[in-house]
Parts: C-alpha cells; structure tokens; sequence
C-alpha cells in the first residue's frame, strides 16, 4: 500500500517537473516531438519542400536557399519560418552568407495548420539543426491574425516580427 503511495505521488511529482520545464520553450515552439510527429513532418518536407530545398536540406547555391544551418529556420522563436511557409517569400534575402533573390510560393493553401508545424518541426531538428518544434497551435493563430495576399519579402517579415 505505502509503496503504491510512494509510487503515484512519484508519477505525480515526475508529471508536474517535467511540465515546469515546457514553460520555458520559446512562444510558439511545441514541448516536443514524438516520433511519430517527426515522422509525418519528414513525409511532408519530402513531399512538398525537398523539391526546392533538397531532402539534405542544403538547397541549391543562388536558387534555392539552405535550410541545414539556416538562421532563419533555426531561430528560437519561429514567427518567421511560419509565415513563410503560410505566405510565401520573395526578394533579396542572405541565408549563411549566400545571396538569393527567388520566390517561394505560398504553401498555405495546400497544407494544413498541422502538416506546416510537422515539417517546421522536422525541419528544425535535421540535418544538424537544433531548434525546438513548432506548433500546429502557432500556426493557426498566424494564419488566423495575419491576412497577406501577396508573399513576404524579408524587409516587410522583419517589420512585422520581433528579432527572434
Ligand atoms: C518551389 C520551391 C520551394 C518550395 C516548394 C519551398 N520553398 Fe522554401 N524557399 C524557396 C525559395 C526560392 C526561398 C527564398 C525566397 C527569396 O529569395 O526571397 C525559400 C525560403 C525559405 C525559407 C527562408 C530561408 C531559409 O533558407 O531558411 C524557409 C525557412 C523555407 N523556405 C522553408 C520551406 C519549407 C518548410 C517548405 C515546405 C513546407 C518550403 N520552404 C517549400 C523555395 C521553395
């Protein structure tokens, strides 16, 4: 009896610390990733960005922009890959020291609040990123708060977000 005590209160007390810990995750990042999140978010990337961004994530030099290494996916806070992944991007933009100057399309049409945080996620955990998982929440609070017809370019994205 006094074991099984001992045991709940255990389990309890292992719930609530490792809740503490999530509060300390930036705004819009997930606690964290199961396999099975990474999983899906791996089958999209392959299905929708590696076209562009290449399945190793190092995209094509002058073209298509890294994603492996990329400051801009791999910052803490992820305002800005969400929108443009919602959004789209077009315009002069410096990723690790290259130049591009290319259009993203938007992807919001044709992927879910889910299916852009499960890529997001895999995403910033591959290829020797190491940023935290984003939200299937965050997403759709971007989607829903921010109406753009035409696709971001980096001066107005850097406008409309604060310096992660
Ligand atoms: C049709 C090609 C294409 C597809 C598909 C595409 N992208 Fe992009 N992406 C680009 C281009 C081109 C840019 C740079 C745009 C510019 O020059 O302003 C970019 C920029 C980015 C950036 C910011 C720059 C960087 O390297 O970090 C991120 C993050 C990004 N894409 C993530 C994604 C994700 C995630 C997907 C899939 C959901 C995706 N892209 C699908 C072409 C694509």
């Amino acid at each position: 009896m006094k074991t099984r005590f001992l045991l709940a209160a255990g389990l309890i007390g292992l719930v609530l610390f490792s809740s503490c810990g999530r509060s300390d995750a930036p705004a819009g990042t997930a606690p964290a990733a199961t396999a099975d999140d990474l999983a899906q978010g791996r089958a999209v990337f392959e299905r929708v960005c590696a076209v562009c961004h290449q399945a190793t994530g190092a995209g094509v030099p002058g073209v298509f922009p890294p994603l492996a290494g990329s400051e801009i996916l791999a910052a803490a806070d992820p305002a800005r890959p969400i929108r443009i992944v919602l959004h789209g991007l077009q315009g002069p933009l410096t990723v690790r020291g290259g130049t591009y100057d290319s259009v993203m399309p938007a992807q919001g049409a044709q992927l879910n609040d889910a299916e852009i945080a499960a890529a997001l996620s895999y995403a910033r955990g591959a290829w020797g990123n190491r940023a935290g998982p984003v939200s299937a929440e965050a997403v759709r609070t971007v989607r829903a708060t921010v109406k753009r017809d035409t696709f971001w370019t980096w001066d107005d994205l850097v406008r409309a977000t604060p310096a992660p």
